[in-house]
């Protein structure tokens, strides 16, 4: 029989309370919080979707492989496994762990970036924007116009817009462009794919221009998976041959483990450029350790060498990205504005759609994902006006969803909670900044509603 609930693939053998809290009590930890639930304590949130970095569940072969963990200093056994099981699925000749990715990111663009330069992504995540503008060059979207309209479908809303690359790489030459990056799958731009054909063309014009090509490979398995359903002639593929193929058209990669690597912690930053390699390593040295362990236990390492295995097999992969779907579809049937189609992480919200009545400086995102958390215990993040300021093209609310944590009927539970903001939607009200940092600010800020019976009634 071939069924169609889609179940998760394991069985659980070690349970984490999640805790209860009424809504009275949501009430006050929010104003305690001043309306930004990263100031929450976690135990005051029941379903965790801030974020699928780092929150995932380890299976058991990952916690037998951490017993394994050779805490040596030097030519750590744990090393080997993680450099063969990256080698295996990347095919990358050097592999240099990090404590996590945005280690991997800096000591890559130190090492290949001057002042002046240009560095090309279809999207970067606001850690490699950072790393880039930290070493005085300039980080470029170029994704396709596609990837920018919330509710257009298309399978490969992460793919690079080719011809402004051609242009960009033409114009500025291999002097000024050090490397090229594509992220797979694209966080900011709503978890979404980038192809095959999209990565042989980016590839071509790379290679043209004697400029190396590196991925951002956080989300490299739901990216392969992706392409398996939707790409002409690679249904018949495993994701791994998949992979395989998307890595050997380019020529190193920065990874966070901590997504489809499916640890805790953890990254690396590979090349195929020995040169550069040694220069990597040397910094490395500097400030995250020897090259044998990268600022990680020996037990991280083998956590990572079986979880980015295991974040390639079928089963796991179908059941991640139809649970996800399965959120997406459930709340978009009953109209919730949603960046379609659903990405492989997370769900993204359209806020400004959902809160036509709240201008963006009032921040409807931030107001949405209060909503959420009043009305069922749910953290979840806005990525809009309280993020990134005026500059905002949309305010998003995200919901992330952690691997292997929650079960089908916690995402019911998500449903049902979205849907019965949606239903009073007319009640929200907008926010006020009442303190913010200079930089970074929805990490700390702290805000207050609007409307004083609104205040009072919150
Ligand atoms: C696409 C992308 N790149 C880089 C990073 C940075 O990784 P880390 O949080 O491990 O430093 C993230 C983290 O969310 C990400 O989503």
């Amino acid at each position: 029989m071939r069924a169609h609930t889609i179940i998760e693939p394991f069985r659980i053998k070690s349970v984490e309370p999640i805790h209860w809290t009424t809504r009275p009590q949501r009430e006050a930890l929010l104003r305690a919080a001043c309306y930004n639930l990263f100031q929450l304590p976690a135990d005051a949130v029941l379903i965790d979707l801030l974020t699928d970095s780092g929150t995932g569940a380890m299976s058991t072969q990952q916690w037998a492989a951490i017993m394994e963990g050779d805490e040596s200093y030097a030519g750590s056994r744990s090393f080997d496994h993680l450099r063969d099981s990256v080698r295996d699925i990347f095919g990358f000749r050097h592999v240099i762990p990090t404590h996590q990715g945005r280690a991997a990111e800096r000591i890559l663009f130190n090492v290949m970036c001057r002042q002046g330069d240009i560095v090309p992504n279809n999207t970067h995540f606001d850690t490699t924007r950072a790393n880039i503008e930290f070493v005085g060059a300039q980080a470029v979207d170029l994704l396709i116009p596609e990837g920018r309209e919330p509710s257009l479908n298309h399978p490969f809303k992460g793919n690079m817009d080719v011809e402004s690359l051609e242009r960009l790489l033409s114009r500025a030459g291999r002097e000024k462009v050090p490397l090229v990056m594509l992220t797979i799958t694209n966080n900011s731009g709503g978890g979404q794919p980038v192809s095959l054909e999209n990565v042989r063309a980016v590839s071509a014009v790379c290679r043209r221009h004697r400029i190396p090509l590196y991925f951002d490979a956080c989300r490299f398995a739901e990216n392969a998976y992706f392409i398996k359903l939707r790409e002409n002639g690679y249904a018949g593929k495993t994701p791994k041959e998949i992979a395989r193929e998307i890595f050997s058209y380019g020529d190193g990669c920065t990874m966070s483990a901590k997504k489809d690597g499916l640890a805790n912690i953890g990254g690396f930053l590979c090349t195929n450029n020995d040169a550069l390699a040694q220069q990597e390593k040397n910094l490395l040295i500097l400030t995250e350790g020897y090259p044998s362990y990268g600022g990680l236990a020996g037990r991280d390492l083998e956590a990572i060498a079986v979880g980015l295995q295991e974040a390639l097999q079928e089963d796991y992969l179908c059941y991640r990205i139809a649970s996800t779907a399965y959120l997406g579809n459930h709340i978009a049937a009953a109209g919730v504005p949603i960046v379609q189609p659903p990405g492989g992480h997370a769900i993204y919200i359209d806020a400004r759609a959902f809160l036509p009545h709240i201008p963006a400086p009032q921040f409807p995102g931030v107001a949405l994902a209060c909503e959420l958390y009043l009305e069922g215990g749910i953290r979840s993040v806005e990525i809009g006006t309280l993020m990134f300021g005026e500059a905002a093209k949309m305010d998003l609310v995200r919901l992330a969803i952690p691997r292997r944590v929650y079960t089908q009927s916690h995402i019911d539970y998500v449903v049902e909670v979205i849907l019965e903001v949606w239903r009073r939607r007319q009640e929200v009200r907008g926010l006020q900044v009442t303190y913010e940092a200079p930089f970074l600010r929805h990490f700390t800020a702290r805000l207050s509603p609007i409307n004083e019976s609104v205040a009072q009634s919150l």
